[in-house]
């Protein structure tokens, strides 16, 4: 089970200095949870935005002594949150410093593909790129991330990963925790290994089925913890590792409530003791810390490491109940639609769809706009073995119909941009195109990506 969490040795293991003041149960040393800031836009009105993202280089002090080579967007590592509004004229002028091209790929957005950062759009070093579109898409949590042919994997560990939030009057009217930084925290999920003089190890430790790492990063944060109030906390989970997939839950077992998926919010709140994200998929989950005093703690757990520490700091009366309803999707129209193929198989460098690799003169598949077709993705078992593969669908949010025949958890009843195909599984997707042109699809481990096991989709 390559993707299985497995133990992640190393976290806190470092800060030996003197510098921390927060210590978990086991005496390591705890650090405040760092925040990726809220961008500020260059210019803002009710029906247009401008932001600028700048790809750079830098450098980000995780452990004690030296500091690590990083990449970030507008900063050393990670990036801003872009926030933005269903109905907004979004401008972003990106801009290229590092010293190799790369590209900037809005994750979860549906917009037309020109504007969508795939392979076929890189940018080279100190070249900007304007990117124009329309929010035509509800309140989600997407991300953005590089996608130049062959460097995702590489750049993406380096650093290169920011957040867009989508709001909605949906969002606005909702009672929901949304103060950002107090009860409202995005949790970028990374798995990366230090070397002995604190650099990132890539080359090192790199794997043709996914590059794994021994030390978890949350926000770029190891060892983290969060100070809150006992009131409803709001976590959006992000899967932004190469290849490590999580299954998140709380110590004790305790419930949490699920209210959205990649693509917006579900229709209820599903509750839940665990939740599992592949490479690429979101989940933002809602935690009631109503029943606790200051001093007491509860952690976010994958598996037996600890993911984040929520430390109760301060007692409040106001509590919030969640909304009984939360979105309103509708039923997939399948009737009459065609069904198409698609077959993950291979290992390492083999790994394919269909039988072939990625080619960027190759047209794979061609769909209308606006026509909604079944997609049925196979997960071949074949000799040289498998294993889960994030499938994901750019300029899109499609429904997930079924796994092996049967309906698919109520948390995958929302909107999805990625999904789980587990070995010898067939997950049957309604994929339904608004926007033109020439979409990738592919396996969102990273290195299955670079690889080939990516293809595209011509929507006319
Ligand atoms: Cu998040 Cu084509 O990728
Ligand atoms: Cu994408
Ligand atoms: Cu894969």
């Amino acid at each position: 089970d390559a993707g299985s969490s497995g133990n992640l040795i190393g976290m806190g293991q470092m800060m030996g200095g003197n510098r921390t003041i927060v210590l978990d149960e086991s005496g390591q040393a705890m650090t405040a949870l760092r925040l990726p800031e809220l961008a500020e836009p260059d210019s803002e009105s009710a029906t247009e935005i401008t932001y600028t993202v700048t790809a750079q280089a830098g450098e980000t002090a995780f452990l004690d002594g030296e500091t690590t080579q990083t990449l970030g967007y507008n900063g050393s590592y990670l990036g801003p949150v872009l926030v933005v509004r269903e109905g907004q004229e979004v401008h972003i002028k990106t801009e290229n410093q590092l010293a190799e091209a790369t590209s900037f790929h809005w994750h979860g957005v549906k917009l037309p593909s020109d504007m969508d950062g795939g392979p076929h759009h890189p940018v080279s070093p100190n070249e900007t790129m304007q990117v124009d579109f329309t929010v035509k898409q509800e309140a989600a949590t997407l991300w953005f991330h590089p996608h130049a042919l062959g460097t995702t994997a590489k750049q993406v560990y380096a650093g290169l990963a920011g957040l867009i939030f989508v709001e909605d009057d949906n969002s606005d009217q909702l009672d929901l925790p949304k103060d950002y930084g107090v009860n409202d925290f995005p949790l970028i999920v990374q798995d990366r290994t230090f070397d002995a003089d604190n650099q990132f190890d890539y080359e090192g430790t790199y794997n043709p089925d996914g590059t794994y790492g021994d030390t978890l990063l949350v926000n770029g944060t190891i060892n983290p913890y969060v100070a809150v109030k006992n009131e409803l906390i709001r976590l959006r989970l992000v899967n932004g590792s190469n290849a490590r997939n999580y299954t998140f839950g709380l110590e004790n077992a305790a419930t949490f409530h699920q209210i959205a998926s990649d693509g917006g919010f579900l229709e209820q709140p599903v509750t839940l003791t665990s939740v599992t994200l592949t490479p690429g998929e979101r989940a933002e989950i809602i935690v009631d810390l109503s029943a606790y005093s200051e001093g007491e703690t509860l952690k976010l757990m994958d598996g037996n490491a600890t993911v984040l520490s929520l430390n109760i700091t301060e007692e409040t009366d106001v509590q919030k109940t969640l909304p009984a309803t939360l979105n309103d999707i509708p039923e997939p129209t399948t009737e009459g639609a065609a069904v198409k193929q698609f077959t993950l198989s291979g290992m390492s460098f083999m790994v394919n769809i269909n039988g072939n690799q990625f080619d960027m003169n190759r047209i794979d598949s061609e769909q209308r706009l606006n026509e909604t077709v079944i997609w049925e993705v196979h997960n071949a078992q074949d000799m040289m073995g498998s294993m889960v593969h994030p499938f994901h669908i750019h300029g899109v949010q499609f429904q997930v119909l079924s796994r092996d025949g049967v309906e698919p958890p109520q948390n995958e009843q929302g909107w999805k941009d990625t999904v789980a195909v587990y070995p010898g599984e067939t997950v049957r997707l309604a994929v339904t195109f608004s926007e033109k042109g020439v979409f990738m699809y592919h396996c969102h481990i990273l290195e299955h990506e670079d690889n080939g096991m990516m293809a595209q989709v011509s929507v006319q």
